[in-house]
């Protein structure tokens, strides 16, 4: 083994390994494997046309230079974004920890205890600094949360505002700009009309069904919204408020003022900026509304042996269900961010968080008095951590900004020649003092000099919070680093990730996300750019983004690419959008038929919807194809009408279908669009390209294939890429020059979560063209191996014409339910007494398991993985056979806790032994359930989403 060949770290099966696998699967080599299972007619013709492999200290060189080429200046901008303190005991036990990073999202509650107190710990924050009820466990950023809170005002119309029609949302004028630009994103194809004015101007009408709002404004103002809201209920129309969660602990929250929604960024809590992203929004509402509200809800529920448990409640899976009726289509969303976000508040507490929130009103309320000292006028009448600055007739704008940024600070300007100042908790005395000195000399003023910060102000009284917040134990216990260490692993305890066993998740791609490849995320000249600096400050920033770029066009074969969206289905609405935009440029805008497979992620047809399509379903023949005479009928059908056929390649069913470019021909020919879902591009990757099978637009989840981790439910990143008629339609931005003058953006950051990239960047260069073609081999050999070795017992639902599957396969599970009463749910839950994490239940094919093993693992854990599923089948056979109980079974009680096994009682008809050590290796290393099964439906009728004591939930 070439020791420093990163890809002999990426993949997990050793040569000797491969030889005998391919032995067990029954072909001679890699390549005929790869032959038979491709397709010959979409096989590249040539390789890669990308750099050659690094080793890690190689890119970690190159990598230090690009972040070199960034500088970190002190940012003043705000507008959404602010510098932080990542506690260094969060930055150190999460994000820099792979059990919290690369854990996925926690649908398989028993072993995700940890992540799921976390994100409760963050709803129970947002619903106490909001004063909401009910929060989610977050959203992708702000501008998003405003679009889902329209739309979700929306959806809330009274019968009577249905029937009339009421469409207008009212947006006051001073939002942020990005937030704008989302929201006309977003309305237009709902048929949803957006009213830009200023509230207190405002006559609330008839057809208003919802109103948008900032608490502070954009200019950093603080109003009372009180008269308007109640004067927008009285005419049933909802409101909607953005606001700034430190901002919350010194003023009247927004549920105090009657908000029916209460919205933003989460990201001065601790996480970076990171030149835009990634950074968790948050979204809280009123209890009545518990089944509108978009994302996931973390509920407090019970297990089997009624002991407390959390668990994802009510829309867990809702796009799977309501699939084009879906309120959204918000799947991945930033959980790893939240989970920091929540330990934040936990670790500084509600008196920490207030301090820093006085710390911060005191330094705005000095710089105000100062710099009015000096002649200028500060137009704010009440403000928390921002002022707007009127220069005087002698100071010219220019020269405050070429002094700031000789200073090597960055202030906010507006286009009618103001300043803006945000400070932050990172601001202190020298940087008040630089700040002064600006100002002084721009206008020839003696330079004053501050020597302490008094913090003796807080906000005025009649705007004053006076209600307490975070008074739950949690906010109160963990102050010292000692204690927060121990608390964060404790959580990290209870949950299986990356580093406990494989996570052979179908569809999901949990695949290595190396150390290397993670480091760089740390560093501040990554995660300490605001994204509205300018250009020249973020030079390594644009540096690898542009190289990544052409990287993701060349792996794809299409034109150009888009960073902005943030999760895989962001990018699915992104590119749908493009398409829409296209047919509209041609004079077309009537086509609007979405053709979406039966078998597609609920994702496809939500996000559909959301991009004002008519989802229009074509169903898969018996060997789980797509049924390619139907796709032609309703092509044909609709060819006045259709706009796109959104496939995912290969199928969710694991299969390379031959027939994928006959399908893009239908398509082409009645006039629409192929958009490709780029969720399992990791069996393309060097071997095919969305391009070579005839699609125009694709989205990767590089959070899947290009090694981003799931961090339990996010960061993700969904990159759109189009083919060379599809780049002027790329999403743009208002406030930065993003080089696309496309559709409007469709995310608050111009390059959206711009800090992660750098993972899929040292991705791509350490595995260079060939690594990332053997990865992908390697993934389809892993996939057949697994196939191969489970086929008898369970059998593998769909395979390709020469009888292979692609990186993943379903296995098939419902014979076992007939024949001896066991589920696929059951049989989840005993792969956790064996410490492994489910494969994906019951998608796309209900009572089914999907096995996606990925190039990542070894030979030695697929096996471990191949006979722990096989040991379950015997277990199975017993109940079958009546050689154990119908009932009282291993797998009908699984998992098995240590408290259930350590009980004084033991009724079973197996023995303690057969539960907990089915097999050998497990006496050497097991992972202890922390929770029983745990009960959805108890947790669905009594729904509680937040960290009250014990006793609430009785
Ligand atoms: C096939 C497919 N499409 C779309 C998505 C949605 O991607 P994301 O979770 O990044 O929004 C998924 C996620 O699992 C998927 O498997």
């Amino acid at each position: 083994m070439a020791v420093d060949k990163f890809v002999s770290r990426h993949i997990g099966p050793r040569e000797e390994d491969i030889q005998e696998m391919l032995k067990v699967i029954g072909v001679q080599s890699l390549d005929e494997l790869i032959d038979q299972t491709v397709p010959a007619n979409i096989r590249l013709e040539k390789p890669l046309n990308l750099s050659n492999g690094l080793t890690e200290r190689e890119y970690f060189r190159k990598i230090l230079k690009i972040a070199q080429k960034n500088k970190v200046f002190n940012t003043y901008i705000g507008m959404g974004w602010y510098d932080t303190i990542t506690p260094a005991v969060i930055l150190r036990n999460i994000l820099e920890n792979p059990v919290w990073y690369t854990s996925y999202t926690p649908y398989q509650a028993e072993i995700s205890q940890g992540r799921l107190e976390a994100l409760l710990n963050f709803q129970t924050m947002v619903c106490e600094m909001t004063a909401m009820p009910l929060s989610n466990s977050s959203l992708l950023d702000e501008a998003t949360a405003a679009a889902e809170a329209m739309h979700m005002m929306y959806s809330l119309r009274s019968r009577a505002q249905e029937k009339a029609g009421a469409n207008v949302c009212f947006v006051d004028e001073l939002i942020w700009p990005q937030t704008l630009d989302v929201l006309i994103t977003r309305a237009e194809p709902l048929g949803i009309e957006l009213k830009i004015g200023n509230f207190k101007d405002a006559e609330v009408a008839e057809n208003w069904f919802g109103a948008i709002l900032q608490y502070p404004n954009s200019n950093g103002e603080i109003v009372d919204y009180s008269g308007f809201t109640s004067m927008a209920h009285s005419k049933g129309c909802k409101v909607a408020v953005a606001t700034d969660l430190l901002a919350l602990s010194l003023l009247t929250p927004p549920g105090e003022w009657g908000a029916d929604i209460v919205f933003g960024s989460s990201q001065r809590f601790g996480v970076s900026m990171g030149y835009g992203g990634p950074i968790a929004a948050f979204f809280a509402t009123r209890d009545e509304f518990k089944r509108d509200i978009p994302g996931r809800i973390i509920g407090v529920s019970k297990d089997v042996n009624g002991k407390n448990a959390l668990r994802l409640a009510l829309q867990t899976r809702e796009q799977h269900i309501k699939r084009e009726k879906a309120t959204s289509n918000i799947c991945t969303a930033q959980a790893l961010l939240a989970t920091m976000a929540g330990m934040y508040a936990i670790y500084h507490g509600p008196e920490g968080i207030q301090a820093i929130a006085e710390r911060v009103h005191n330094i705005a309320l000095l710089l105000a008095r100062e710099i009015t000292k000096l002649g200028y006028t500060q137009l704010n009448k009440k403000h928390f951590d921002t002022i707007r600055i009127a220069l005087p007739r002698h100071v010219k704008r220019e020269d405050i900004e070429w002094l700031s940024l000789d200073l090597e600070m960055n202030f906010r300007y507006f286009a009618n020649g103001q300043v803006g100042l945000s400070v932050d908790e990172t601001t202190n005395i020298e940087d008040i003092n630089w700040i002064l000195e600006v100002f002084a000399k721009a206008a020839n003023k003696p330079v004053p000099v501050i020597d302490s910060i008094a913090d003796d102000r807080s906000v005025d009284d009649d705007i004053k919070r006076k209600s307490k917040f975070l008074t739950q134990e949690v906010f109160s216990k963990y102050r010292s680093e000692t204690e927060m260490a121990r608390y964060i692993k404790r959580l990290e305890k209870k949950d299986i990730s990356l580093v406990h066993s494989m996570i052979s998740l179908g569809s999901c791609t949990m695949k290595l996300n190396a150390a290397t490849e993670m480091l760089p995320l740390s560093w501040i000249e990554f995660n300490g750019i605001h994204p509205y600096v300018p250009k020249n400050q973020a030079m390594g920033y644009h540096e690898m983004m542009e190289e990544l770029r052409r990287d993701l066009a060349e792996i794809t074969g299409f034109e150009d690419v888009s960073l902005q969206p943030n999760s895989g289905a962001a990018g699915e609405y992104a590119g749908l959008l493009v398409i829409r935009e296209y047919h509209k440029s041609r004079g077309e805008s009537h086509r609007n038929v979405a053709l979406i497979p039966s078998s597609a992620h609920g994702t496809n047809p939500a996000s559909a919807a959301m991009a004002g399509m008519k989802v229009v379903v074509v169903p898969c023949d018996d060997f789980g194809n797509i049924d390619v005479e139907a796709l032609r009928i309703k092509a044909e059908e609709h060819k006045n009408d259709l706009s796109c056929f959104m496939v995912t390649y290969p199928s969710t069913h694991g299969v390379f279908e031959s027939s994928i470019t006959q399908m893009c021909e239908i398509i082409h020919q009645n006039g629409g669009k192929v958009y490709m879902d780029g969720a399992n591009m990791n069996a393309q990757v060097g071997l095919t390209n969305p391009s070579r099978i005839g699609a125009d637009v694709c989205h990767l989840n590089l959070h899947k294939t290009f090694a981003i981790p799931h961090g339990g439910g996010g960061p993700g990143v969904g990159p759109i890429c189009v083919a060379k008629h599809l780049v002027e339609f790329l999403p743009a931005h208002s406030v930065m020059n993003n080089g696309h003058v496309g559709i409007h953006a469709v995310a608050s950051a111009p390059w959206g979560s711009a800090s992660v990239l750098t993972i899929t960047y040292g991705y791509i260069k350490m595995l260079g063209a060939d690594g990332l073609t053997e990865a992908t081999k390697i993934a389809i050999l892993n996939a057949n191996y697994i196939a191969a070795r489970l086929k008898d017992n369970y059998g593998i639902l769909y395979t390709g014409e020469n009888g292979r599957v692609g990186h993943e396969m379903i296995l098939e599970c419902r014979h076992l339910k007939t024949a001896a009463g066991i589920s696929e749910t059951d049989i989840s839950k005993r792969l956790m007494d064996y410490g492994f994490h489910a494969p994906t239940l019951s998608f796309p094919v209900h009572g089914t398991l999907m096995v996606e093993p990925t190039e990542s693992e070894s030979k030695e854990e697929l096996d471990r993985f191949v006979d722990t599923m096989n040991a379950i089948f015997d277990e199975i056979k017993e109940v079958e056979t009546g050689v154990a109980d119908a009932t009282d079974n291993v797998l009908m009680n699984s998992p098995h806790t240590a408290e259930m096994l350590t009980a004084n009682e033991w009724t079973h008809p197996y023995s303690r032994e057969k539960a907990a050590y089915p097999l050998e290796w497990l006496r050497e290393n097991k992972f202890w359930v922390p929770v029983g099964r745990v009960d959805n439906a108890w947790g669905d009728r009594n729904l509680f989403c937040t960290c009250e004591p014990l006793e609430s939930f009785k």
